[in-house]
């Protein structure tokens, strides 16, 4: 099988020299498998015009002059397996390092839950500037992938560091990111997301679980070749076109639409922050204010993740803690008392964030190991989770 198969990539082109090299690059990517669209700022079109990627990738290119419809960068945005940034200048790193969205590709980057991968391109001198030595190291802090610059003869007669990698190069740094394939055609049930339980007709018992975690192991576990389910509770999210998505409110919903797909699964992961209790009889029609207090009776919810561990034959079992204290003990409790294969346990609360950031640390437990993955982007622990994973699942199927 080609080494970009059935990938989405979106090519987004900044306004450098290199951007000629994109056209090639855009033609690479397709050869290895891939579905290409192309995205170009302003100055990218000073550059190369739009016409050669349209000719090339057989694609409407998205422009800002192109925007006829004002959100095609969104589409964009939501169709991608990745989007690789090739060139990316020295300013749009700048930009993307800010957060700005003052243009299509910056935009499209904020927008995307997709890996995002840039290959730097610049002048010498303005890559060894301090100001862009910080930039770089921001975007490796934040998992933002980085592909080169290499070393070489530059375009304005120069030697040295920030020429942009060669397009066969990053067709191969591209593979990469996906070759994992370590779970080809093995089914992962993910839950995601907070559920929600009803109080009346319009409020609800929740919490803050934002659910990015979830939607990021779903994507890792994707990359990596699973067939991936999601029974997701209500969030904000989209999850990738390939993951297939069972939206539920409760934790009894949720509960029901685990259990009617364990019979395919071969790894389950609960990341869903699930409410312990729920109202024991919500009220049917909206509850009016009246006394002073209001008692509601709570009855417990079932706990999804140790059902599920609990039959035979039963999935691998990956479990998430979210602790506010003694994070290992509490973790290695409900590893032992859920009967867990292997369970992933972050601080949350105070200034450790967790819930709802965009980065996070794990601690990952299996009965017989511990290992810690520092803090980093959700999507990048998301694929370090797939990674340690993989290894304990396949050691357990097939013991040495
Ligand atoms: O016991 P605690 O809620 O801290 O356990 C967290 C883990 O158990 C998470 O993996 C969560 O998805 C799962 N869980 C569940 N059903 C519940 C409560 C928690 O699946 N009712």
């Amino acid at each position: 099988m080609k080494k970009l198969q059935n990938k989405h990539i979106v090519l987004a082109i900044s306004g450098g020299i290199a951007a000629y090299k994109s056209a090639d690059l855009a033609r690479r990517l397709q050869d290895a498998g891939a579905s290409v669209r192309v995205i170009m700022t302003e100055s990218a079109q000073e550059f190369v015009t739009p016409l050669t990627f349209q000719a090339l990738s057989g694609n409407p290119v998205v422009t800002a002059g192109s925007a006829a419809n004002g959100m095609a960068h969104i589409e964009l945005a939501r169709w991608a397996d990745l989007v690789l940034v090739a060139p990316a200048t020295a300013d749009f790193i700048a930009r993307l390092i800010h957060g700005r969205a003052d243009d299509l590709v910056a935009a499209l980057c904020l927008a995307t839950g997709a890996p995002v991968a840039v290959a730097p391109a610049m002048n010498r001198q303005m890559w060894e500037n301090p100001a862009t030595r910080t930039n770089i190291q921001l975007l490796d802090q934040r998992g933002i992938q980085r592909f080169g610059p290499a070393q070489g003869s530059q375009a304005c007669g120069e030697t040295g560091y920030g020429r942009m990698l060669e397009p066969q190069e990053l067709v191969e740094q591209c593979a990469t990111l996906f070759d994992s394939g370590r779970l080809q055609g093995v089914s992962i049930l993910i839950t995601a997301g907070p559920t929600q339980e009803p109080i009346d007709p319009v409020r609800v018992i929740t919490n803050l679980s934002s659910g990015k975690m979830g939607y990021a192991v779903a994507r890792a576990a994707l990359d990596a070749g699973a067939k991936v389910t999601l029974v997701s509770g209500s969030t904000c999210l989209t999850p990738p076109e390939r993951v297939k998505t069972v939206r539920v409110q409760t934790a009894q919903q949720m509960f029901d639409a685990v259990h009617e797909r364990l019979d395919d699964t071969q790894i389950f992961i609960g990341i869903a922050a699930v409410s312990d209790y729920r109202v024991e009889e919500p009220a049917q029609s909206k509850l009016k204010k009246s006394a002073d207090t209001l008692e509601i009776k709570l009855v417990k919810n079932p706990d999804i993740l140790a059902s599920v561990a609990a039959r035979n034959p039963r999935p691998f079992c990956v479990g998430f803690a979210a602790e506010t204290d003694h994070l290992e003990d509490y973790a290695r409790k409900k590893l032992e008392q859920k009967r867990l294969d292997m369970i992933a346990a972050n601080l949350v609360g105070g200034e450790t964030g967790g819930i709802g950031t965009d980065d996070n640390a794990l601690l990952l437990l299996t009965p017989h190991s511990k290992v810690e993955l520092p803090r980093a982007a959700k999507s990048q622990l998301a694929r370090q989770l797939i990674e340690h994973m993989a290894n304990h699942y396949f050691e357990q199927k097939n013991p040495a």
